[in-house]
């Protein structure tokens, strides 16, 4: 095939964009036989597999699954995609993976899988538990499956990969064992049956007062992590002016709230030194599991919780409360049949706030969740946006520390969800129903989960500060002030 040749075959199948680097490789497929002489860039034996993916990529080459796509599936896939993990088949061969090619192209190209539902080109896009493709990474995906799904050479493949001991608790390897566990009520999940809620609630045992600096869910192994899709785990206390809560923000807050949400493909989380949720002597552990059976009897199953504490008498400067912000609006959740309707609410923030984290909250008929921000000197910026919402995939997008939304008392969050009631949307029920809000996956309902840290006022000048110290040399991220 001579190079315009090539050139016209890779535009028919769709692989030229027009970016410079497709620029780039465009005019190389043009240039003079001599300057991309075979000897200039075919691979040789020698050359590492890294190499031969940069000629790959010049040459617009099919991708190959040893060198291209094993190490894509082996970091973003198989976690979930595996023997004894929550995905219906492992992705872990070549057969596996070829045998199953359509569903992933297409998967993969809509931002279903894996499941990271985010919208990448607004907002803060800094997150610690970042699961989703790059861009490039979805176009070798496609590219390799529009080219036949060739294996390749074995020597590319990618060692394999190492998977923790899902039967010990993850965050020992930095904490050692947890100082207090604590474990919900046996439950024992059919073989068939619809998805379930499970929701216990189980006493600590704890006796004093203690600030938490780490905390992770595990369930138990090898039989829970088949069937536990997501863990909400609530501390229940007696509290009254909430200890260690910012003063400018005793109005606005009045339960501890939220403790911890785990989720497949999630390890724990490790609160930046500056915060920490607190526990009160007789603490209670409210549970929500949601599982989903898989065929086989799972009998009495648990889930863990272990708390790390910070040491005695170390008290952080700010405490972190879970808060739920509402979208549902004047007129309520109102969803016409046929329609995508659209609801929103605003919250005005007393005191000055750090957000943690951006989860929101529908139910089948969720299409999107926008939260954005009206600062006090009129300006509004977009923080996150999830455009793409499944409603089996509870998403909680966690903020990268020095990334997360610092913001002024006064400023108004402002909070808008889609719900889409069309015979479009696959997850749809019945698209003659009108919906409206209410607990079952049928109902509808319009929240962001947000884990909130409340600022003194000079705790916050103090981080806008720094946060302006550093972004002098960066382009500004979003939500700095
Ligand atoms: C966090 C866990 C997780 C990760 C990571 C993940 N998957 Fe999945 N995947 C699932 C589960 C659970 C299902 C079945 C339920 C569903 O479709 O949501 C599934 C379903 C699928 C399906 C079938 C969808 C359908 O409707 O038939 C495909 C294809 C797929 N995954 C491909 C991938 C690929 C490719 C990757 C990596 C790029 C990936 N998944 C990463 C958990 C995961």
């Amino acid at each position: 095939m001579c190079h315009a040749q090539r050139l016209a075959a890779s535009r028919r199948l769709g692989w030229i964009g027009s970016g410079p680097a497709a620029l780039a490789a465009a005019s190389m497929l043009f240039a003079p036989a001599g300057a991309t002489g075979s000897a200039a860039v075919q691979a040789t034996p020698r050359q590492s597999a890294a190499e031969r993916a940069v000629v790959a990529v010049a040459l617009q080459e099919v991708p190959t699954y040893a060198r291209d796509v094993a190490p894509i599936v082996q970091e973003k896939c198989m976690e979930c995609h595996m023997e004894n993990s929550i995905a219906p088949f492992p992705l872990t061969t070549y057969d596996e993976v070829r045998r199953r090619a359509r569903a992933i192209r297409s998967r993969v190209e809509e931002r279903v899988m894996p499941p990271w539902h985010i919208n990448r080109t607004v907002g803060i896009q800094q997150f610690k538990n970042d699961r989703g493709l790059t861009d490039d990474q979805i176009e070798t995906i496609v590219r390799w499956v529009d080219g036949g799904a060739p294996f390749g050479d074995e020597t590319d493949l990618p060692e394999p990969r190492e998977f923790p001991d899902y039967s010990r608790f993850q965050l020992a390897k930095v904490f050692g064992e947890p100082d207090l566990v604590v474990k919900s009520e046996p439950y024992t999940l059919p073989a068939v049956t619809q998805d379930k809620w499970f929701r216990p609630v189980v006493e600590t045992g704890l006796t004093e007062e203690r600030w938490v600096r780490a905390i992770e869910v595990k369930p138990s192994f090898p039989d829970g992590r088949r069937i536990v899709h997501h863990v909400l785990t609530t501390l229940i206390q007696e509290e009254q002016g909430l200890t260690g809560l910012a003063s400018t923000a005793h109005d606005v807050q009045q339960s501890a709230g939220l403790f911890m949400e785990w989720a497949v493909g999630k390890v724990g989380e490790i609160f930046p030194e500056d915060a920490g949720k607190l526990m009160l002597p007789g603490a209670r552990i409210g549970w929500e599991v949601h599982m989903h059976a898989v065929g086989e009897e799972i009998v009495d199953d648990q889930a863990e919780l272990g708390i790390w504490f910070y040491p005695r008498g170390y008290v952080p400067r700010s405490r972190t409360v879970l808060r739920m912000f509402d979208a549902r609006g004047a007129s309520d959740i109102d969803i016409p049949p046929g329609e995508v309707a659209v609801t929103q609410d605003f919250h005005v923030l007393q005191a000055p706030a750090r957000l943690e984290n951006f989860q929101p909250h529908m139910h089948m008929r969720g299409k999107a969740m926008s939260l954005e921000a009206v600062y006090p000197d009129g300006r509004q910026e977009v923080l996150s946006v999830v455009d793409n919402f499944q409603w089996n995939w509870h998403n909680n997008y966690v903020y990268a520390d020095g990334y997360q939304p610092l913001l002024p008392a006064g400023t108004t969050l402002v909070i808008t969800a889609w719900h889409d009631n069309t015979a479009d949307n696959p997850n749809n029920p019945d698209p003659e129903q009108w919906v409206g809000w209410g607990d079952r996956t049928v109902d509808e309902m319009a929240h962001l989960w947000v884990d909130v840290t409340y600022l003194e006022q000079a705790e916050f000048e103090r981080l806008v500060a720094e946060r302006e110290a550093r972004t002098v040399s960066e382009s500004g991220p979003s939500g700095t002030r």
